[in-house]
């Protein structure tokens, strides 16, 4: 058992177990408790019960097989072996955005209640970690009174997660906040149970009632897409006058005030969650007629898609304003580095944009090949970085894996067709490639 382990023995039932929930599950097993994952999927209740992640995370697969193997964790896809077993559900499900819409789709939120209100006849805790509109636990509470043989015995809380993907172990067992959004001290205490050991290591824990809990969640993605952005609208005033942004970031980020993390300038943001948490919460500010936060973000998701503009515009010019007959080589297809996620991905986004103008675009990532092959099958991809960027007229650097900072200017310099690179991340050294003989260009960088 971990050191530390808490004495007692709460039961732990997670309910989705993709991203959110297999990190949850495998946390709360290396807690010390016993937890069983409720996966319809029948693929990923496979790999995971072998103790597989259903996705890449580093260092998620041994996690799950140490627990599986301990017996301290299982998945199950019947709803039946969890219910009346677990003293604590966590609700681990997707909210994406709906079609046609920039409200979140609160289907599989919904479905969950479906199929285990009317299975809970004790007394439990049933937790949301999802994020959600502010205001959806309160219809979740009204459901499980009203559809659950326990009645007003199943109570409600919120505690929302802050798990970034490529850091989902550590933000699980290591958390720099744990926010509590609970209606009775027994709620409070049972989380604090569960918690125990990041919170004897020191973590603060904010109790609250349930809609500061879910707008927490809401409003530190908004509050961080709003960072990315205030800096890429830096980036265009360092293009204006030969400023640095980078430098500008570094400086800016020593005030403490202000930090200088999510100060990165680049291509934007992109994948599973802030984009679309983004657009949920104006939606539901609109909602509540709060219009000043739907002027507020909606800029900030302006300025995020107008970066994409920009690296198709700089790349055009890059080619000297022809498309056809050209050869681009996109480095990276996730959204960021350390994942083998593609939702929203910009770096995807501007390899298709640039295909549909008539260049040809060959894709290369470490990691999210076969995502990017199933999301844009038309566009070509290459075994490794290298046999990417063969008779290329141009590079762009558009994901942040390190193994693209560890590739030789020299050498490639020998296989394209001519030596032009576009850094939208801005992280690989101007310097060498310069020196290697390269037209070099990141936008925000003198
Ligand atoms: C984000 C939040 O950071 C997590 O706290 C939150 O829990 C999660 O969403 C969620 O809602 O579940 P994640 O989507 O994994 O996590 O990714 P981030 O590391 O926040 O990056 C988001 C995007 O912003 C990426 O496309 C990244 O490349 C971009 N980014 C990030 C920048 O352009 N500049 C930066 O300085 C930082």
């Amino acid at each position: 058992m971990t050191e530390g382990t808490p004495t007692g023995s709460l039961r732990i039932a997670v309910i989705g177990t993709n991203y959110l929930g297999a990190n949850t599950a495998a946390g709360m097993a290396e807690f010390g408790f016993d937890v069983i994952g409720v996966e319809i999927d029948e693929h990923r209740l496979k790999l995971l019960n072998d103790g597989k992640a259903p996705l890449y995370e580093p260092g998620l697969d041994p996690l799950l097989k140490k627990h599986v193997d301990s017996g301290r964790l299982r998945f199950t896809k019947d709803y039946r072996e969890v219910a009346d077993w677990a003293d604590v559900y966590f609700i681990c499900v997707g909210t994406p955005q709906q079609e046609g819409s920039d409200a979140a789709d609160l289907g599989q939120v919904n479905s969950v209640v479906d199929m285990l209100a009317p299975l809970l006849t004790r007394p439990c805790l049933v937790v949301g970690r999802s994020t959600v509109p502010v205001g959806t636990s309160k219809l979740v509470e009204q459901r499980f009174h009203s559809e659950s043989p326990a009645g007003i015995g199943v109570e409600i809380a919120w505690q929302p997660e802050f798990l970034r993907e490529a850091h989902g172990v550590d933000d699980t067992l290591h958390p720099d906040r744990l926010v509590f959004g609970v209606q009775s001290a027994e709620a409070e205490a049972t989380l604090r149970q569960v918690f125990a050991i990041p919170i004897a290591e020191g973590c603060p824990v904010v109790v609250c009632n349930l809609p500061t809990a879910e707008l927490v969640k809401g409003g530190a993605n908004a509050f961080l897409a709003t960072k990315i952005s205030f800096i890429n609208a830096l980036s265009e005033m360092a293009d204006a006058t030969g400023a640095d942004v980078t430098q500008l970031a570094d400086a800016l980020g020593f005030d403490k005030r202000i930090g200088r993390g999510m100060l990165n300038a680049g291509p934007g943001y992109g994948g599973g969650c802030l984009p679309k948490d983004l657009r949920a919460f104006m939606a539901r500010a609109g909602e509540l007629g709060v219009e000043e936060v739907i002027t507020l973000l909606r800029e900030v998701d302006d300025i995020n898609y107008r970066r994409r503009a920009r690296v198709v515009d700089v790349t055009h010019e890059l080619l000297g304003a022809e498309w056809v007959g050209r050869n681009v080589t996109v480095l990276g297809a996730a959204f960021k580095a350390g994942t083998d996620d593609v939702r929203d991905s910009p770096a995807l986004d501007i390899a298709g944009r640039i295909q549909l103008h008539g260049a040809t675009v060959t894709v290369y990532d470490p990691e999210a090949m076969d995502n990017a092959r199933r999301v844009r099958p038309t566009l070509r991809y290459a075994d490794s970085a290298v046999e990417a960027c063969a008779d290329a007229h141009l590079i762009l650097h558009l994901t942040e894996w390190p193994e693209f900072r560890a590739l030789d200017p020299v050498a490639l310099k020998e296989i394209v067709a001519t030596p032009v690179i576009l850094d939208a991340r801005l992280l690989l050294d101007a310097a060498s490639w310069r020196a290697a003989g390269w037209k070099y260009r990141a936008p925000g960088k003198a």
